[in-house]
């Protein structure tokens, strides 16, 4: 799977990894700034929160009830396509598009 991150510069970053792994979890792999990912990927910090793109939203299944609640946490404003990146795995053959927020804490 390929997950694009845009960084609000408008600078893109494209990593290739496997099936299953998180948008955020991928992130601190590589050692990408703008994702901190505090809790270690439990949806209990929200520093891991991304902009998922419009087109994309879909491929995801929504928000459970501690992401929303979560999401309410977030340092940069909330919008419609907001997630917690730890919430997201990417699918095999998935390709996403997410926007990092102009900060996380
Ligand atoms: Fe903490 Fe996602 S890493 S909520």
């Amino acid at each position: 799977a390929t997950i694009k991150y845009i960084d609000q510069a408008g600078g893109e970053t494209v990593l290739a990894v496997p099936a299953g792994t998180s948008v955020m979890q991928a992130a601190i792999n590589n050692g990408l700034p703008g994702i901190v990912g505090e809790c270690g990927g439990s949806a209990m910090c929200a520093t891991c929160h991304v902009y998922v793109d419009e087109h994309d939203i879909h491929k995801f299944e929504p928000p459970g009830a501690p992401e929303r609640e979560m999401l309410e946490c977030t340092s940069a404003p909330l919008r419609e396509t907001s997630r917690l990146g730890c919430q997201l795995a990417v699918r095999e053959g998935d390709m996403i598009t997410v926007r990092l927020p102009e900060s996380q804490q």
